[in-house]
C-alpha cells in the first residue's frame, strides 16, 4: 500500500483488451505509468473471440470487452461508453439527411467486422432485436481498414466511434440513422477468484475513477 502511494509498485501489468478499446486504454496507462514509472506493461490487442480465450487461458491479468462474455464467474466493472455509428463515403446521397430509415440503404454495400468480433456480435444482437438479418457484402478484420474502405467509396460500414476520431474533411461522414448509435460501454474484467497482483489491484484503482468520461 505504501508503495503504491510512493509510485513505487513494480512488475509486468498484462493486459489482454479489445481491438476498440485500444483508442482508450492508452489514455488510462498514461498517468498509471507515469506515477509508476516501474510497472512494465504488455498490452495485447485482438478482437473479442481472442480476447476470450486468453481469459480462458488465464494469460493476462485484466481484460477489457464491449461484450464481456456471459456464464463465468468474472468481475466485470463498466468503463466508458462505446456508441457504435453508421459512416459512409462523404459524398453520399444521405449524408446531412435526418432520420435515415436502415432499409433507405438497402443499395449500399456492407462493410462488417469479422465473426468473432464484439462489434459485429452488437450489431448483429442490434437487428435481431428488430427482427431483420443482415448480411454484409465485404468482411474486414480491422476498424482502420473498414474506415481506409469507406472512405475509398467502397460502402457504408458501423463502427465505434472511438476509432473514427481525427478524421480529415471529407474522409468519411457519419450518417443520422433511425435505431442509431447502438450503445454499449467497455468493462474492466478479471476471475473473480484470480489473485491479482499488486500492480493488477493499482491499475483497477487508477482507472475506475475514470468511469464515463
Ligand atoms: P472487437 O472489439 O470488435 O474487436 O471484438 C469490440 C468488442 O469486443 O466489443
Amino acid at each position: 500500500r505504501l508503495a503504491q502511494l510512493t509510485g513505487l509498485t513494480a512488475g509486468v501489468l498484462r493486459l489482454g483488451v479489445v481491438t476498440t478499446s485500444k483508442y482508450i486504454v492508452p489514455g488510462m496507462l498514461g498517468p498509471f505509468c507515469r506515477q509508476h514509472p516501474q510497472v512494465e506493461v504488455e498490452l495485447r490487442i485482438a478482437n473479442r473471440n481472442e480476447v476470450i480465450t486468453r481469459l480462458m487461458a488465464n494469460t493476462d491479468d485484466l481484460y477489457v470487452f464491449s461484450e464481456p462474455p456471459e456464464g463465468l464467474d468474472i468481475v466485470t466493472r463498466p468503463l466508458v461508453e462505446n456508441a457504435l455509428v453508421v459512416i459512409a463515403p462523404s459524398d453520399h446521397p444521405l449524408a446531412g439527411r435526418a432520420n435515415v430509415q436502415w432499409s433507405d440503404l438497402a443499395g449500399d454495400r456492407l462493410i462488417l467486422r469479422e465473426p468473432g468480433s464484439g462489434t459485429r456480435r452488437a450489431i448483429e444482437r442490434h437487428f435481431a432485436a428488430r427482427s431483420e438479418v443482415i448480411k454484409p457484402q465485404m468482411i474486414i478484420e480491422s476498424n482502420e481498414a473498414i474506415r481506409a474502405s469507406v472512405s475509398a467509396g467502397l460502402g457504408i460500414a458501423i463502427l465505434s466511434r472511438h476509432t473514427l476520431a481525427h478524421a480529415a474533411p471529407n474522409e468519411f461522414v457519419e450518417l443520422d440513422v433511425v435505431g442509431f448509435p447502438i450503445w454499449n460501454h467497455w468493462s474492466l474484467v478479471y476471475w473473480r477468484g484470480k489473485a491479482l497482483s499488486p500492480v493488477a489491484e493499482a491499475f483497477i484503482e487508477a482507472v475506475l475513477p475514470v468511469v464515463n468520461l
